[in-house]
């Protein structure tokens, strides 16, 4: 019996609990906050980060319980060599060591390839992507690498017309190099929005012919399935509030909105 099932035992073996096994109990399920790293399809504003925090900005509701801190240091037009060199990831870390030093167990998620995409082979995105893994462990909080959102371009057959496979693959194989957990959004994000078609996926639009950021409902939907895959990679762990019709209508590839 492990030390903290003895201590839970212990407890509800006696009405009388004496105050060192409450603060040990306590002490063994610590309050969890999430930081988020990403470019501006995760970003407060056109990300999915604000269905998962909620957002003032945006008016989402969030999709963890009451008082979870949830900070979203993702920022629009970044690579993961930019987000570096332009001082973001030092306010990643700030957040991070903020966390971990209350005692909060603390997820990191980290999502980036549609501006890498733009400037270097996939490979040099996972270099980037190792080095900010290896610090996130350092600093005593546990990573979460996430695949790109699809962008909403369509073929005239109906499939999307996705760009993005190269840096999901890259995602994945650092997750796997690295022993991460790892969200497909790439992949879900995809299906999704072929199973709802182009009508009811630009509906998702923050503008009507930007195919990359979210408005409100978007950031809703997947906010909601970067929620549903946390929480399934950390069974029983983590402070996520459920939305079963929603997360029926997205595993059925039905349009919310
Ligand atoms: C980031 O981009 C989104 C989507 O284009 C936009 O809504 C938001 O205002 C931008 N945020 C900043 C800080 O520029
Ligand atoms: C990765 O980081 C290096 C600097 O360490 C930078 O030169 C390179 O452009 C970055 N790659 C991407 C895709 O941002
Ligand atoms: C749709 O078109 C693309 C590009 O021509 C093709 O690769 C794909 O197999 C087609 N898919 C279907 C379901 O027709
Ligand atoms: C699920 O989809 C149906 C049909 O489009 C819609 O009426 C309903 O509001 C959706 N539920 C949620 C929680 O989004
Ligand atoms: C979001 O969905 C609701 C319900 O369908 C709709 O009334 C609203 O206009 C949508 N918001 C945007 C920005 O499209």
């Amino acid at each position: 019996m492990s030390a903290r099932r003895l201590v839970l035992a212990a407890l509800s073996a006696s009405a009388f609990v004496l105050p060192s096994a409450l603060a040990l109990a306590v002490k063994a399920v610590p309050p969890t906050s999430f930081v988020l790293v990403g470019d501006s399809t995760t970003a407060n504003g056109g990300g999915w980060g604000n269905g998962f925090c909620g957002s003032t900005i945006t008016g989402n509701i969030a999709s963890l319980a009451p008082g979870t801190l949830c900070i979203n240091t993702a920022r629009n037009g970044t690579t993961t060599g930019t987000f570096v060199a332009e001082g973001f990831w030092d306010a990643s870390v700030a957040a991070i060591k903020g966390e971990v030093a209350k005692g909060r167990r603390t997820y990191v998620t980290i999502q980036f390839g549609h501006n890498d995409q733009k400037i270097a082979p996939p490979e040099s995105m996972g270099a980037n992507l190792t080095a900010m893994v290896k610090q996130v462990r350092a600093l005593g909080a546990e990573p979460v690498l996430v695949t790109s959102l699809t962008r909403r371009s369509f073929r005239s057959n109906g499939t999307v017309a996705d760009t993005l496979g190269p840096w999901a693959d890259e995602m994945i194989l650092i997750a796997q190099q690295q022993s991460t957990h790892v969200l497909d959004l790439h992949v879900a994000s995809i299906k999704y929005v072929e199973a709802i078609g182009p009508d009811a996926a630009h509906r998702l639009n923050r503008l009507p012919e930007d195919n990359t950021h979210l408005n409100v409902n978007g950031t809703t939907v997947f906010g909601r399935m970067v929620a549903d895959f946390i929480s399934a990679s950390f069974p029983g762990q983590l402070p996520v509030i459920p939305n079963p019709t929603l997360t029926f209508n997205i595993s059925h590839g039905i349009a919310s909105f």
